[in-house]
């Protein structure tokens, strides 16, 4: 992977006056990013080296999180402030970005008034893992592997729905929404290449056992769900009236649950569709009930009144839910 300085500005594809950097400086960072991402070094002692993500998978990054006037974004690791400034002038949006190196951070300034945007973005020269990331509704990363899943405990523990694009890296065994893979021809300064695009919601923690009631022909029916979640992965089993009945089509998205099943009511079957938000051991929303003598829809809540037994193999985020 060779940069090629004499169509720099150009290969980038951004504005050549939007972006001031050093081409052998960028050159080395490439050849460095590609072996940093082969090395399973601890992230403490990996040094991200400043690569720019290309315009164009800036602009996929942003379309594929839908990116828009309400959303705050922060870049980790922002360099020259692309991804913020565009979120910004293109999307909307506000947000800011942390770099390590000073120089990034007077580069994203420039660049931020440049683009006319300096009143909605903001640039801290500051280490990523020391960022608060709370006001946060969209965080963007072009880091290294390792340094993805030192920060993974953390993203999932952000408020649920806070949804996150890696360029290139993925995040372990915690599978992405969406996975795209792009042509970047001006991706390395210009050597081009393709580009990998991961994006997550990050999803409430919902494992554990929850409980509710419906008012049936005047009687309370009793109904128990519990939970098991592997990231945003879930399944389980539920019992209605103390008879089990198989849980389907269980779906979990940032704090969006729905599920349901087919149990019998007064002895004829009826399909329960379930759909609602999650909050701490809370899911409020509706009931659809259908049947050859029933089809009624309900406000529906439910509580949760029991935690998940310790993780078993494979349910990687299962002891934070456990905690919850
Ligand atoms: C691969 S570049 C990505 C730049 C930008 N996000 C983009 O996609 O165009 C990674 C950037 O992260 C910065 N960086 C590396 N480690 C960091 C840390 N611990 N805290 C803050 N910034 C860091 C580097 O200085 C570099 O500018």
């Amino acid at each position: 992977m060779t940069a090629t300085p004499h169509n720099l500005s150009f290969n980038l594809g951004v504005c050549p006056t939007q972006v001031r950097q050093t081409p052998r400086r960028l050159a080395g960072g490439v050849a460095l990013l590609a072996g940093l991402a082969a090395t399973p070094a601890p992230a403490a002692d990996a040094r991200v080296p400043y690569v720019p993500t290309p315009q164009g998978v800036v602009e996929r990054m942003l379309e594929i999180a839908r990116v828009g006037p309400g959303d705050f974004l922060a870049d980790l690791g922002s360099g020259d402030g692309r991804i913020v400034i565009t979120a910004a002038k293109k999307y909307g949006a506000r947000g800011f970005g942390v770099d390590l190196d000073p120089e990034r951070i007077k580069d994203s300034n420039d660049n931020a008034r440049r683009a006319g945007v300096a009143d909605k973005v903001t640039f801290y020269q500051r280490n990523l893992f020391d960022t608060d990331l709370g006001a946060a509704t969209v965080i963007t990363l072009y880091l290294l592997p390792r340094v993805n899943l030192d920060l993974r405990p953390r993203l999932l523990d952000l408020r649920p729905g806070t949804r996150l694009v890696s360029h290139d890296f993925d995040m372990g065994d915690w599978r992405a929404d969406t996975h795209v893979n792009m042509p970047a021809e001006d991706k390395y300064a210009g050597a081009g290449g393709s580009s990998d695009i991961y994006f997550w919601v990050v999803p409430a923690k919902v494992a554990g056992v929850w409980q509710w009631e419906l008012q049936l022909s005047g009687k309370p029916l009793a109904y128990e769900l519990k939970l098991d979640q592997s990231y945003q992965r879930i399944s389980g089993s539920v019992s209605v009236g103390g008879r089990p009945v198989k849980l389907q089509e269980a779906r979990l998205r940032g704090g969006e649950i729905s599920f349901g099943f087919t149990a019998d009511v007064n002895g004829s079957p009826v399909k329960h569709q379930f759909t609602g938000k999650v909050a701490g051991d809370v899911v409020a929303g509706s009931a659809r009930l259908s049947g050859a003598r029933l089809e009624r829809q309900h406000e529906w809540s439910a509580r949760r009144t029991g935690q998940p037994a310790a993780a078993g193999p494979g349910a990687g985020w299962s002891s934070s839910a456990a905690a919850h």
